[in-house]
């Protein structure tokens, strides 16, 4: 049987899954959600999901991915056949779709770390972003021409990936992450040291942190913690059961778990402070709340950072630099993750090479990439963003644990498994929450979204998300989660190839 790939080391295992967790997600999405979903009073559910979802999951995926040493369809095909393996290709196929707009924005983030040294962007950063660099079209659904501006950087951030992952687990994603993760923490330490020493930074780190209890009474504010914990630690889209599968027999699951976890949460929690101490900055200079300068993903990034950026006394080019190149480096680890799913499973169900499966792989995602590289991608990529989150990976996260828990009945197998490799024990706890509280919280979140999203198809008084039009959001949105259903379902029923399943695992040798 082929030798399957593996990690070189311990730490070098660590600092890919690390790599992968940390990533655009921490540095422009947390510190909004966190500061809306009620500041200091949002740690509480934020804790809650990461003790009882995100770091339970995440051990049982550790899991899942080192006793059956496959990608995730080939792990869930081991596990109960096919019943289990589209549970699999649907994460890829997620992941597939995170991949082609994720790239995007990190070919913006590129650009715009060029951009910094001279502050390129002007003192109108909204029309610079919108305008002169993504040519923005005026309605949502027109989709134009590719902007070449975009397309550059476009083609080298996936040029890299592509060189990475071709060069093996070892040797390309171990390697890389090797280099980027300490220089990004570098890098990104040296961005919020000068943040908080700006003046004003009090006031934007009291505005994240001071809680506002009556927001606990809130469920969105649970729903948005668990949220962004499935994206935030990479799990329910098939990442972290195939970086996993790549570990050697002789490995810690639990601790390696919890180590990725709070240093995920440990970036996370650096950024919020970064971001709000530049926005107290910002609001400070402009003598105004700091609620009126925060704002939420491309926004933040794109257009409040290079204003903030304008107006620094000194030292304003390194800085946005910097800032800019920790999004690059951050996305980067991330996107190498998100890719490695599908080569892994293209190559384990086919039997094709590494070599094959990374051509064919990322060749398709770059090629679908360019949708979001044209005129009217920024409209597309938000609603792709918006609904593949809420459709696929929270839905994934949630059938996951239902169906291991209570159809396949497999807690108890892969309790004793984490137990016998690991230093920390698992017990009744991990399997309560896993069987119980995320099912429960995570089900009454699927329920309430789908009655808003469905019912706001209808609702001329609120609109669909974002106030796009019908249409828009049912091409743009609906239908790219029901696609990676639907090529689950296509890819599942495709045979396998011999090879891949003789098999022992682990525990049966
Ligand atoms: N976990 C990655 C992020 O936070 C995907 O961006």
């Amino acid at each position: 049987m082929e030798q399957r790939s593996q990690w070189g080391t311990r730490a070098g295992f660590i600092m890919a899954a690390v790599g992968s967790a940390v990533g655009l997600g921490n540095i422009w999405r947390f510190p909004y959600v966190a500061y809306e979903n009620g500041g200091g009073a949002f740690f509480i559910p934020y804790l809650f999901a990461l003790l009882t979802a995100g770091i339970p999951i995440l051990i049982m995926e550790f899991t899942i991915g080192h006793k059956y040493r496959g990608s995730a369809p080939l792990s869930f095909f081991r596990m109960n056949g096919k019943g289990a393996e589209w549970l699999g290709w649907w994460g890829i196929f997620v992941s597939f779709v995170i991949s082609t707009y994720y790239a995007v924005i990190i070919a913006w983030a590129m650009k715009y770390t060029i951009y910094s040294f001279n502050m390129a962007w002007g003192d109108d950063t909204g029309g610079f972003l919108f305008g002169s660099v993504l040519h923005l079209a005026d309605n949502p659904g027109e989709i134009g021409g590719i902007v070449p501006g975009v397309l550059l950087p476009l083609l080298l951030v996936w040029a890299i990936a592509f060189i990475i992952l071709l060069a093996g687990v070892k040797k390309g994603i171990e390697l890389a992450n090797r280099i980027f993760i300490p220089t990004l923490v570098v890098v990104f330490l040296l961005v919020v040291l000068r943040a908080v020493t700006l003046d004003g930074a009090a006031v934007g780190l009291q505005a994240f942190f001071k809680p506002d209890l009556s927001k606990l009474a809130d469920s969105t504010v649970w729903v948005a913690a668990y949220g962004h914990i499935f994206f935030s630690l990479s799990i329910a889209f098939a990442i972290m059961i195939t970086y996993s599968s790549y570990l050697p027999k002789k490995s810690d699951i639990t601790n390696n778990a919890f180590i990725t976890g709070f240093a995920n949460s440990g970036f996370e929690l650096l950024a919020g402070i970064g971001i709000f101490a530049a926005l107290g900055f910002m609001a400070t200079q402009a003598n105004v709340p700091v609620g009126e300068v925060a704002t939420a993903g491309v926004g933040l990034a794109f257009v409040v950072f290079p204003q903030i950026i304008n107006e620094m006394p000194g030292m304003n080019g390194i800085f946005g630099a910097l800032f800019f190149l920790s999004l690059v480096l951050a996305g980067l680890t991330s996107l190498i993750s998100i890719c490695e799913t599908y080569i892994a499973g293209v190559s384990d169900k086919f039997n094709v090479s590494r070599t094959k499966s990374v051509i064919i792989g990322v060749g398709a995602a770059a090629l679908i990439s360019l949708l979001f590289a044209t005129n009217g991608g920024l409209y597309l990529l938000d609603t792709a963003d918006y609904f593949i989150n809420q459709f696929g990976v929270a839905a994934i996260g949630l059938i996951e644990v239902i169906l291991i828990a209570w159809a396949f009945r497999k807690l108890r197998v892969f309790e004793t498994h984490a137990n016998e490799i690991s230093d920390i024990r698992v017990g009744t706890l991990w399997r309560i929450c896993l069987s119980v509280i995320t099912p429960i919280v995570l089900g009454w979140m699927m329920i309430d979204l789908f009655r808003k999203n469905i019912y706001r198809l209808h609702d001329t008084d609120n609109g669909n998300y974002e106030g796009y039009p019908d249409g828009f959001i049912l091409a743009g949105g609906w239908s790219v989660a029901i696609f990676a259903i639907v090529m689950a379902l296509i890819f599942t029923a495709m045979k396998w190839n011999k090879k891949a399943t003789e098999f022992t695992d682990y525990d049966n040798r």
